[in-house]
C-alpha cells in the first residue's frame, strides 16, 4: 500500500519531521533551547511581580527596589535572545523541509511516466509544488513552537500559580476539559476544509493556465463569458472554503476565550471570599492574575494547534501523494549494445490507460538499420503512438520491441533515449535563447557547432536577421517564431544530438512551400547514415523512403515501396488518390 494512503495523520507528521531533520538536527536543538528560555521567562516575569509589589511598593525595601530593574531587564534580555533563536532556527527547520520536499517533488515530476500526465491536471501539480508545500513550512514550524514552547510556558506558569495558591489554580484548570472537548469536535472538520481549500488552488491555476495558453482561441471564439463563468466557479469555491475554515477557526478561538474568561471572572469572584484574601498577599494575588493572563496566549496557541496540525497533515498528504507516485519504470541494465542495428517490433499491442480498445493491434515490423522507413495512414490510426513506443515514452502493453536482439525494456532508459533523436509533431521549445534550445541537454556546445547545425537545418537565413543572433530569446514555446522556423530549430536540435536513430513525426499543419522545401532538404541530409522513421504527410517524403508502412486503425495493412504499393492498388493507392499527401 502506498504510504500516502494511510489515514493516520501522525504518520504523515512523523515522515515530515524525519525529512526536515535528516542530517539537520542542529537548528532544531538551538530552537528548542530558545523555546525553553522563552518559556521560563514567562513564569519569571510573573514571579517578579510579587517582590515588586510586596517588597517595593508595600514594604518600600530599598535593596529590593535597587535590584528589581536589573532583574526585570535580565529577564527581558534572556527572553529576547530566546525569541530570536526560536524564530530564526525554526524557520530554518521549516524552510529546509520545504526545500527538500520541493526537490523531491521536482525530481518525481521529472521521472513520472507520460501516462501520468495524460490523466492529471498541470494546475494541480503546480499548486502542490508551489502552494501546498509552502503551507507546510509555517504549519510545521509554528506547531512545533506551540507544542514545545507554549506547553512549557503553561506548565511553568501553572507551577508558579500552584505555589501561590493551589485553591485558585485548581479552580482555574477546571476549564481545561471543556476546551479539550471543543477542540476534539472541531478536528475532523478542519482537515476536510483544508483539503477543499488546497485543492481549489489547483483548479484556479488550471483554469488561468488554460486561458493564458489558449488566449488566441479565447479571443477568436469569444470565450470570454464562458471562461469568466468557469473561473468564477473555482474562485468562489476557493473563497467559500477559506471562509468556512475561518468560521470554524473563529468559533474555536472565540469559545475558548469565553471559557477562559468565565474561569477568570470566577477566580476574581472567588478571591473576594475571606478565606482566600487572608491566605494571600497583594503581591501574590497580582502575580497570580498576571500569570493567568500570560497563560492565555499559549493556551490559545495550544487550542489552535489541532487546526494547524490538521492543515499540515492535509498539505502533507497532498505532497506525499505526488512523491509516492510510481516513477517511470526503468529496470533495464544493459547499456553497451550497438544500437546501430535493426529495430524489430513483434506482436506489439498497445492500449492507453483508460481506453477500451487497442490503439496498436498486433503490430509486426522490421526497421533495418540505416534505412529510411515512412509510416503513413489516416489521422488517428496510431502512427504517433507507434513511434512513441521506441524511445519508451509509452511502454508496450504486450509483445516486444528489440534493438540488436535486445528487448528495449532491458536497456537502461537513458542509454536508449540518448541514441534517439526525436522531432515531434508539435515542436516543443523552451523560453530561452536559440542557442540554449538547440543545445538542450548537451554541455559545452560551441557557437561554431550551433552555427553548423543551423546551416544544416536551413535556419541561418532567419536567424541572421535577429537582433542578437543565436542568443535571441524566443519566448514561451517559441511564440516569437513562425511554425516553419520552429520546426527547423527542432531539426537543428536533432542534428546536434547526432543520434543513431531518428524519429521524425512530420507536422500535419501546412507550411508555405519555401519552408517546406527547406525542411525537406534538411531532413534529407539529417537522415544520412541513420536509421530513420518518419511519419509522413508529404508525397516527397514517401517517394524517397526505402519502405513505407501503411497503417489503418492500429494495424499495419501494407508494407512496400512507393512504386510497388501504387501498383498493388490497395489501401496505399486509395490514400494516395484521396490526396492525403501534399
Ligand atoms: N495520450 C492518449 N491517451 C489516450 N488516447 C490517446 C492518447 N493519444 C492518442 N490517443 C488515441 O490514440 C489513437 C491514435 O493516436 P495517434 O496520435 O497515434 O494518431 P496518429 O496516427 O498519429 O494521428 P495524426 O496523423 O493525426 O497525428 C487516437 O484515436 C487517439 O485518440
Ligand atoms: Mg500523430
Amino acid at each position: 500500500m502506498k504510504e500516502s494512503n494511510q489515514k493516520n495523520g501522525w504518520a504523515v507528521y512523523k515522515r515530515l519531521i524525519k525529512i526536515a531533520l535528516k542530517n539537520n538536527s542542529g537548528p532544531l536543538s538551538i530552537a528548542i533551547f530558545g523555546m525553553v528560555i522563552t518559556a521560563l521567562s514567562d513564569p519569571a516575569l510573573s514571579a517578579i511581580m510579587k517582590p515588586i509589589l510586596d517588597g517595593g511598593f508595600i514594604q518600600r525595601d530599598q535593596s529590593v527596589i535597587n535590584l528589581l530593574p536589573l532583574g526585570l531587564f535580565s529577564i527581558f534580555l534572556l527572553r529576547s535572545i530566546g525569541i530570536f533563536l526560536t524564530i530564526y532556527y525554526m524557520a530554518k527547520v521549516g524552510r529546509t523541509l520545504v526545500y527538500r520536499l520541493r526537490e523531491m517533488m521536482f525530481k518525481k515530476i521529472l521521472n513520472l511516466p507520460i501516462s501520468f500526465y495524460d490523466k492529471s491536471s498541470s494546475g494541480d501539480l503546480m499548486s502542490r509544488i508551489s502552494h501546498n508545500v509552502e503551507l507546510l513550512s509555517s504549519v510545521a514550524s509554528r506547531s512545533l513552537i506551540i507544542l514545545i514552547r507554549d506547553t512549557l510556558t503553561i506548565i511553568g506558569l501553572l507551577i508558579w500559580m500552584f505555589y501561590l495558591s493551589w485553591e485558585l489554580t485548581l479552580f482555574f484548570i477546571t476549564a481545561a476539559p471543556f476546551i479539550v472537548f471543543l477542540v476534539s469536535i472541531l478536528n475532523k472538520r478542519f482537515r476536510k476544509l483544508t483539503h477543499d481549500a488546497q485543492n481549489s488552488v489547483g483548479s484556479i491555476i488550471h483554469t488561468a493556465q488554460e486561458v493564458i495558453q489558449g488566449n488566441k482561441i479565447v479571443k477568436i471564439f469569444k470565450g470570454y463569458e464562458k471562461e469568466i463563468d468557469r473561473f468564477k466557479d473555482t474562485n468562489t469555491f476557493n473563497k467559500n472554503s477559506h471562509m468556512r475554515l475561518a468560521f470554524t477557526e473563529g468559533i474555536n478561538s472565540a469559545v475558548i476565550m469565553l471559557i477562559v474568561g468565565s474561569s477568570l471572572s470566577g477566580i476574581i469572584l472567588l478571591s473576594t471570599f475571606d478565606f482566600v484574601i487572608e491566605s494571600i498577599t497583594v503581591g501574590s494575588f497580582v502575580s497570580f492574575m498576571f500569570a493567568m493572563f500570560m497563560i492565555l496566549g499559549p493556551a490559545r496557541g495550544l487550542a489552535s494547534i489541532n487546526a494547524r496540525l490538521q492543515q499540515g497533515i492535509a498539505a502533507g498528504e497532498n505532497v506525499f501523494e505526488l512523491i509516492d507516485e510510481q516513477s517511470e519504470y526503468d529496470t533495464g541494465l544493459i547499456d553497451n549494445i550497438d544500437i546501430n542495428n535493426d529495430i524489430i517490433l513483434s506482436k506489439v499491442n498497445f492500449k492507453y490507460d483508460g481506453s477500451d480498445s487497442l490503439t496498436l493491434d498486433n503490430v509486426d515490423l522490421e526497421i533495418e538499420s540505416g534505412k529510411f522507413v515512412a509510416i503513413v495512414g489516416m489521422s488517428g490510426c496510431g502512427k504517433s503512438t507507434l513511434v512513441n513506443l521506441i524511445p519508451r515514452l509509452y511502454n508496450v502493453s504486450s509483445g516486444k520491441i528489440t534493438i540488436n536482439n535486445t528487448n528495449i525494456n532491458d536497456l537502461k532508459i537513458n542509454f536508449l533515449r540518448q541514441n534517439i533523436s526525436y522531432v515531434g509533431q508539435d515542436t516543443i521549445l523552451f523560453n530561452d535563447t536559440i542557442k540554449n534550445n538547440i543545445s538542450y541537454g548537451k554541455k559545452n556546445v560551441s557557437d561554431e557547432q550551433i552555427n553548423n547545425v543551423l546551416k544544416q537545418s536551413y535556419s541561418q537565413e532567419f536567424i541572421k536577421d535577429m537582433p542578437e543572433g543565436i542568443n535571441t530569446e524566443i519566448g514561451e514555446n517559441g511564440v516569437l517564431l513562425s511554425g516553419g522556423q520552429r520546426q527547423r530549430l527542432a531539426i537543428a536540435r536533432a542534428f546536434l544530438k547526432d543520434a543513431k536513430i531518428l524519429i521524425f513525426d512530420e507536422a500535419t499543419s501546412s507550411l508555405d512551400t519555401v519552408s517546406e522545401k527547406f525542411i525537406q532538404k534538411a531532413l534529407d541530409s539529417l537522415k544520412e547514415g541513420r536509421t530513420t522513421i518518419v511519419i509522413a504527410h508529404r508525397l516527397s517524403t514517401v517517394e524517397s523512403a526505402n519502405k513505407i508502412i501503411v497503417m489503418d486503425n492500429g494495424k499495419i495493412v501494407e508494407v512496400g515501396n512507393h512504386k510497388d504499393l501504387i501498383k498493388r492498388e490497395g489501401f496505399y493507392y486509395k490514400l494516395y488518390n484521396s490526396q492525403i499527401f501534399k
